[in-house]
């Protein structure tokens, strides 16, 4: 804990009297300075209230004291201090002079580093939750042109970024490198090549500016990032949905994770990817910047979810697994076949495209709600969560989809769940997201590294399971649906 209470030696030097000190809170308070009232002036702070101590100093402009009777007076500042505590000095009753100021016990400033795939993420966040910078350059139009990621091309990017993207989201923070207190960065899973360049960066900071060290891992990341703007407390449901992932995890604790389900082949991010390829969806000039899933998502808006009719995979499997592929080449073959019926060739896309979409979209989501029907079914027979509190959370870039997020919505309010779901922005890749799992794990002291041998022998790992699989608990259950939750 930062403790700023042990001031002896303060009463000597102003006993009798009222002042102002001002301390720069890193390092330590070791030096303090004595600055007038007006300069306090524009904080607004009560002249007849005895602040007893500094809590807080956000981003947000407001600093926040503890007065005598532990009432909490929030002030607007104008200068940047953010690193900056003030404190008012009193007489108690005795005449003895006084102060007793300590800070919130888990204040911190994490820097969070996100390379697992193609974006290259970086942000600076306190434990509040507040953003302070961010930065993110996205490799998502050189990879469509590629028509997918090709890892060493996602490498070289990741290279030439980095150290832009860590620089911009430091200096739109107003914080220094000095200033912040450990470093986090993804180092599973994800693509080797892209992992490696985050890891080698992140781990350097940290090595030369003194730094802790936090390896996140990027799923978990995904999951948590909800605590960041949602009070959601352990345990709960998440699923994770996107370009590399389909998982039904338990989330117990940050270091406990089961897993209820997972996919078998593709994600359905990737499912969403492919199809939009196949569609030449790139080729609608609306759609051509957009992600595979974003374009289907936006094509689908006014197209019939009826119009094909595109099974729905595993749901008479007694598990919460998913599969992803087989519908993709249902897909395929009714392209094919609309292909040759509309006499369709080279660029051009099909006439009832968002039929098309919107079909899939359906099958898509259905497959989706049916498996996590069938997860809160598992987690209900077990009793895996408290039943006053059913939580859903989704997360994970395909989480931004609305139809998906509507479809699930009903599904909870039927099974008494409720959803949570991060604003997109926070759903698809970014540094935030690694800068706040690097907070959870600083203010609950897990998985933080301290010595420069722990930190030198941080290695990637491009598979790595969020937890303990449970999949055979689940069939072995024999899980039976009565009423599936309809959604159209
Ligand atoms: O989480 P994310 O940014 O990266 C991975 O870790 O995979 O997810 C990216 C995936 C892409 O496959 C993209 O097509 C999908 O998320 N996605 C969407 C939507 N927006 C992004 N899928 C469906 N609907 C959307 N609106
Ligand atoms: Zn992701």
């Amino acid at each position: 804990m930062d403790n700023i209470s042990n001031t002896t030696g303060l009463g000597g030097e102003t006993e009798g009297r009222e002042k102002i000190f001002l301390a720069t809170l890193f390092p330590k308070l070791t030096q303090w300075a004595d600055v007038p009232w007006d300069t306090m002036e524009h904080c607004h702070i009560p002249k007849n209230k005895l602040i007893l101590g500094f809590v807080q100093c956000t981003r947000r402009k407001l600093l926040h004291f503890v007065t005598a009777r532990s009432e909490l007076i929030s002030t607007p500042i104008t200068s940047n201090t953010k690193r900056t505590v003030y404190i008012q000095y009193h007489q108690n009753l005795n005449n003895e002079p006084r102060v007793t100021t300590s800070i919130e016990n888990n204040r911190c400033i994490i820097l969070g580093i996100e390379t697992s795939c193609d974006d290259t993420g970086a942000a600076v966040v306190d434990e509040t939750g507040q953003v302070l910078g961010e930065a993110l350059h996205s490799q998502h139009k050189v990879h469509l042109l590629h028509g997918g990621i090709i890892p060493p091309i996602a490498n070289r990017l990741h290279e030439e970024h980095i150290v832009e993207v860590v620089e911009s989201a430091l200096a739109s923070s107003g914080v220094s490198l000095a200033d912040v207190d450990a470093i986090a960065t993804t180092v599973k899973p994800g693509l080797p090549l892209s992992l490696c360049v985050g890891k080698n960066y992140g781990k350097k900071l940290a090595l030369d500016a003194g730094k802790p060290f936090i390896p996140i891992h990027h799923m978990e990341a995904h999951a948590l990032t909800i605590r960041m703007v949602e009070k959601v407390e352990f345990p709960f449901l998440v699923l994770l949905i996107s370009g590399g992932h389909a998982l039904l995890v338990l989330a117990k604790s940050l270091d406990e994770w089961k897993i209820i389900g997972q996919t078998i082949d593709d994600a359905p991010g990737e499912a969403f990817d492919k199809a939009a390829r196949r569609l030449k969806l790139r080729n609608i000039p609306e759609c051509s910047s957009m992600s595979g899933g974003q374009a289907v998502e936006y094509l689908s808006r006014e197209g019939d979810p009826r119009a094909f009719d595109y099974p729905t995979p595993m749901w008479k499997y007694r598990d919460c697994s998913f599969s992803f592929s087989g519908l993709k080449h249902t897909l395929y073959k009714n392209i094919e076949k609309l292909e040759v019926e509309y006499a369709i060739e080279g660029g051009r896309v099909l006439p009832n495209i968002r039929d098309v979409c919107a079909s899939y979209q359906y099958a898509l989501t259905k497959h989706i709600v049916r498996q996590t029907q069938k997860a809160m079914i598992y987690i209900s027979t077990r009793e895996l969560l408290p039943e006053e509190n059913y939580s859903l959370v989704v997360s994970g870039g395909v989480a931004c989809n609305q139809y998906i997020k509507t479809a699930l919505r009903v599904l909870c309010h039927k099974m008494g769940y409720t959803l949570f779901c991060p604003p997109p922005k926070l759903c698809t890749d970014n540094g935030i997201m690694i800068a706040w799992n690097g907070i959870e794990r600083w203010k609950a002291k897990t998985g933080v590294l301290y010595s420069k041998k722990d930190i030198e022998a941080v290695d990637i790992q491009g598979k790595s399971p969020i937890g303990e699989d449970l999949t055979d608990d689940v069939r072995s259950l024999g899980i039976k649906v009565k009423n599936w939750i309809k959604f159209r």
